[in-house]
């Protein structure tokens, strides 16, 4: 089933000499040319809903770097607006969305049965993409996890601490699990219809795990990637999946075999040589290059990268950063990172 494709065999459990190698965000502001479309498109959600233009940025890292691997171009919060929540943004600020935090509001989304309504344009980009994706590049779908949609939804925009969806999860629990179930059930019609329309791979976007602790990271971290990859392979056996649960720490030893998914990524803080301890051995892990170093670039970045493939050299390895690359980044330096993990 792997075949010839790099990142397929990483994820099936091969141990290569070269790891396969693509970048998060690798399309978006850092690329002159990702700029000029997004011109052309007006704003970043026309963007994400004319599939000839989300195909043409999906593919502009791929012509530039000949990476590994080309992720969809969409955002984890298509969903929510499917749902029917309002979603705009900000220029400088980021996400606004209309606010979850009575039953009431719940009460209004729409069924899940209708999300396809608005999420069609995001599988025709899918099928565009598997057509012109060059032979040897594998095409990844994603989605956002439960908790992390959910921290968006009950609080209207990105915080920094989560605060509006803890205090949600405290004062009326039925209500907060009743709308994390309604994403999972969302989320796992969402990345069929994206593995129909032809992705090979999916990622679940957990940016906000990390702050989920003990119990709680089991019951809406752990939990929900398990339904979703388990709902997920009875309908695709054999599809891989990637799990990324940020900044979980602790949290991920034993995340691969909690939720069933194939590979674990990994953020920055943790160190790679502890990870491979403790996390590759239950598999193929990815990263872990903390996004920075894009910015900054020299032998900083080339030593950092060698770092990382060594300590992954041992088992199954996707190279990539530990987070989104950012708009600052220097496309010089995603080449040198690239070269390093080449060995060129
Ligand atoms: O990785 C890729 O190249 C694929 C596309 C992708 C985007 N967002 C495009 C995007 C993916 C996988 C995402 C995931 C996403 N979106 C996450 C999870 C990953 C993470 O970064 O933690 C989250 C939390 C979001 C929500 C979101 N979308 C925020 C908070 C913002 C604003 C912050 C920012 O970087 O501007 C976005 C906007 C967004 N999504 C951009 C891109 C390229 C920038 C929009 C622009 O062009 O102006």
């Amino acid at each position: 089933m792997a075949g010839t494709k790099k990142l397929l065999r990483a994820l099936a459990g091969e141990v290569q000499e070269v790891p396969p190698i693509w970048m998060m965000r690798q399309a978006g502001r850092y690329l002159p040319e990702y700029r000029a479309t997004r011109e052309q498109a007006g704003d970043f959600l026309s963007l994400c809903y004319t599939p000839d233009l989300a195909a043409e940025v999906t593919l502009q890292p791929i012509r530039r770097y000949g990476f590994d691997a080309a992720i969809l171009f969409a955002d984890i919060l298509l969903v929510p607006q499917a749902l029917g929540a309002d979603l705009w943004f900000v220029t400088g600020e980021g996400p606004r969305l209309s606010t979850i935090t009575r039953q009431a509001e719940f009460e209004a989304l729409k069924p899940v049965s209708d999300i396809h309504d608005t999420l069609s344009p995001v599988y025709e980009t899918v099928r565009i993409l598997s057509r012109e994706l060059p032979a040897e590049t594998t095409l990844i779908g994603f989605a956002g996890a439960p908790w992390t949609v959910a921290t968006y939804m009950i609080a209207g925009r990105g915080t920094p601490d989560q605060g509006p969806a803890h205090a949600l999860r405290q004062e009326n629990v039925a209500l907060f699990e009743a709308l994390l179930g309604r994403i999972t059930a969302a989320t796992i019609e969402y990345l069929s219809a994206q593995i129909e329309a032809g992705a090979e791979v999916v990622k679940i976007f957990d940016s906000w795990a990390g702050s989920l602790k003990g119990d709680a990271f089991v019951k809406y971290a752990v939990e929900p990637c398990r339904e979703i990859t388990q709902g997920l392979k009875q309908r695709h056996p054999g599809i891989p999946v990637i799990g990324f649960p940020r900044e979980a720490g602790d949290g991920y030893v034993g995340f691969a075999k909690a939720t069933g998914v194939d590979c674990v990524a990994l953020d920055n803080s943790v160190s790679p040589e502890w990870a491979a301890e403790h996390v590759q051995v239950d598999g193929c892990v990815q990263g872990n290059l903390a996004s920075s170093h894009m910015v900054t670039g020299g032998q900083a970045l080339v030593d950092e990268t060698r770092r990382i493939v060594r300590a992954f050299s041992k088992g199954p390895h996707i190279f990539n950063l530990g987070h989104g690359i950012t708009p600052e980044a220097d496309p010089e330096n995603v080449q040198l990172m690239i070269d390093t993990v080449r060995g060129r």
